[in-house]
């Protein structure tokens, strides 16, 4: 009988839920997006999220379990993640785990979201039924964090024989950006450019049409890279990148003009890339996909000499940025150079999800890592 395990994530602005069996076979997975209540805001707002997620929590649970055709009698453990993020949201998911655990008699596991992130890459390399090779180099990039970190097999837990998945993963912390996150820079950009919220998918589409189309020139901005920093190697910065962005879009009127035609076809609801690419100026693409190179070339260089530098082949790349086509497309060709394989979650599973959650916890469950009474949510978890 595998073990069946109800995965809630609550960190941020998605409240999910997931059941997931023996940590690799997802029979659910349900997310429930508040893009809606923090689009006008341009950016996440931690009342309303907390408030969302309270509403939410309980259908959402409800219909994972429909979805994988189970009971709550038929769950084997909850896992809930802990940490990091906004500690009003966190609140939400470790309350309802503690209080759903308690009831159902059932043991609780905390789980870090960022390890959650990592497994997000296994559970896709399961299904493909290619799993990458350890140690590896992993990129955790989204709206909250740029992390590097090398990551091994855990030494000894109980599924020893097992593979990582199993097993469980043992980090060390590489590197971090010193200020933005790279999610949270494309989202600034995107503001300013009156490219509505979230930045990094329409940023990301405009960038390939850009590419791809003749109103596209290469003169009409400048580079806005790379990214100098001093110390770390590993270490990343983007709020240069991004003021840079700024001060250029300030020392040209023009740009005025456009912005105000986006800003009023975004009020209308007109957000997608069709709707907005036609107020784009040639300079305006040429800053979004100059600033986007900027961002991809930065993370994919200290990424794989990171994994140079440890004797990593394998590289793994998760997070809501790692959606991205350049960076996908980069990461690919050029660690195919270097003998390096890149493993990358369905965009599905980049983002936020409980699936990954409830894969986390299949190896703590297995070693005995369970909630002590009284869990807290702890927003500034960290993995190493
Ligand atoms: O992992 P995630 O869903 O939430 C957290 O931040 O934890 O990531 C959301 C972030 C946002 O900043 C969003 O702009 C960015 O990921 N993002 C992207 C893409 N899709 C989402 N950035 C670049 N290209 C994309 N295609
Ligand atoms: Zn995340």
């Amino acid at each position: 009988m595998p073990t069946r395990i109800l995965g809630i994530e609550s960190s941020c602005d998605e409240t999910a839920a997931a059941v997931v069996a023996d940590g690799r076979e997802i029979l659910s997975s349900v997310v429930s997006s508040q893009l809606d209540v923090h689009r006008k805001y341009g950016g996440v707002v931690p009342e309303l999220a907390s408030r969302e997620h309270l509403r939410q929590i309980v259908p959402v649970v409800r219909e994972a379990l429909l979805q994988a055709g189970l009971d709550f009698a038929d769950i084997d453990a909850v896992g809930v993640t802990q940490g990091p993020g906004l500690v009003g949201s966190l609140l939400v998911g470790v309350t309802y785990g503690k209080v759903l655990a308690t009831e159902l008699r059932k043991p609780l596991v905390p789980i870090n979201h960022l390890e959650g992130h990592v497994h997000a890459v296994f559970l896709e390399a399961h299904l493909e039924g290619k799993v990458p090779e350890l140690p590896a180099v992993c990129l955790i990039v989204s709206g909250g964090h740029t992390l590097l970190y090398h990551v091994q097999a855990a030494a000894n837990s109980a599924g020893g024989n097992g593979d990582a998945a199993t097993r469980g993963f043992a980090f060390r912390r590489l590197g971090g950006t010193r200020d933005d996150a790279a999610g949270e820079a494309y989202d600034k950009v995107a503001r300013l450019l009156a490219l509505g919220y979230p930045g990094g998918p329409i940023v990301d589409q405009l960038a390939a049409k850009a590419a791809s189309g003749e109103k596209f020139r290469d003169k009409d901005a400048p580079n806005f890279g790379p990214v100098k920093i001093k110390g770390n190697p590993y270490d990343f910065s983007f709020s240069g990148v991004k003021t840079a962005v700024l001060y250029y879009v300030r020392a040209h009127p023009e740009f005025a003009e456009e912005i105000e035609v986006r800003k009023k076809a975004l009020l209308e609801g007109r957000r997608k890339a069709a709707d907005l690419f036609p107020s784009c100026s040639p300079r305006t693409l040429a800053v979004i996909s100059k600033f986007q190179s900027a961002v991809v070339r930065d993370l994919v260089e200290r990424t794989l000499e990171a994994a140079t530098e440890t004797g990593s082949r394998t590289v793994l790349v998760s997070g809501g940025v790692a959606a991205n086509s350049e960076l996908r497309d980069r990461f690919t060709s050029k660690a195919a150079a270097k003998g390096i394989s890149v493993f990358f979650p369905s965009r599905a599973l980049s983002t936020d999800n409980a699936a990954m959650i409830a894969a986390a916890a299949y190896p703590h469950l297995l070693a005995g890592h369970l909630a002590p009474f009284d869990l807290n949510a702890e927003p500034n978890l960290r993995l190493a």
